[in-house]
């Protein structure tokens, strides 16, 4: 079984993502960190994040099972990552890694932006999870300011609906809701019910 989980930043997909493949017993990867990876990999270097043909390079060099979260979380590494998200022949080298892991059994959770769309289009149920950008701004800011970091309420929000542009108005595989996909707003939910929710609609998906 593969479930393909999108959507825009912070809409608790990650999170839903983890969850469903605890749940199922699935294998789970959170296709961000590969682009975060490869960004972060740029940035250390000094190297300027459009130079296509050394991000090729460390992507092919990637190990996914080294890829430390803690690190790749940090804000100015998402907003590199979406930067270099609209290199194509990136996105070939980083989709190929990416259906790998997921046609490896038993089977995966991937989620991302264009996991139903391009990297599993026949991928056994598809998710898309939304939330309005101040839902998703007030939940960045909170996450945040957990951590000890500085957050303020109005940059985040600035920062999301910036990143959603980017990320929505790329010219290669574009953050998009496939047609077969199930749109899953959590705008109204806490993590608890949206997880219901998506359970919920993965099993109606497996009954028909
Ligand atoms: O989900 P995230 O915030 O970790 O993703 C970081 C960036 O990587 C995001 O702004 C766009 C890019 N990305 C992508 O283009 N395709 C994916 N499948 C996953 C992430």
């Amino acid at each position: 079984m593969i479930i393909a989980i999108d959507g825009p930043a912070a809409s608790g997909k990650g999170t839903l993502a983890r969850r469903i493949a605890e749940t199922y017993e699935l294998r789970h990867l959170d296709t961000g960190l590969t682009y975060r990876a490869v960004a972060a990999a740029l940035l250390a270097q000094g190297l300027p994040l459009g130079d296509e043909k050394i991000a090729i390079e460390i992507a092919r060099n990637l190990d996914l099972a080294k890829m430390d979260k803690a690190v790749l979380s940090a804000h100015e590494v998402g907003e590199a990552a979406s930067r270099v998200a609209v290199l194509g022949a990136l996105r070939e080298e980083l989709v190929r890694l990416q259906k790998d892991f997921a046609q490896t059994p038993p089977g995966a959770v991937l989620d991302g932006r264009d996991i139903g769309t391009v990297v599993c289009p026949d991928a056994s149920v598809k998710l898309f999870i939304t939330a309005s950008p101040e839902a998703r701004a007030r939940r960045r800011t909170a996450e945040m300011v957990s951590k000890g970091q500085e957050a303020e309420f109005s940059s985040v929000l600035d920062d999301l609906k910036r990143r959603d542009a980017r990320d929505s108005e790329r010219t290669v595989a574009p953050m998009k809701q496939a047609a077969d996909a199930h749109l899953l707003d959590t705008t109204e939910m806490d993590i608890e019910t949206a997880f219901q929710a998506a359970v919920d609609i993965i099993e109606t998906a497996r009954k028909s």
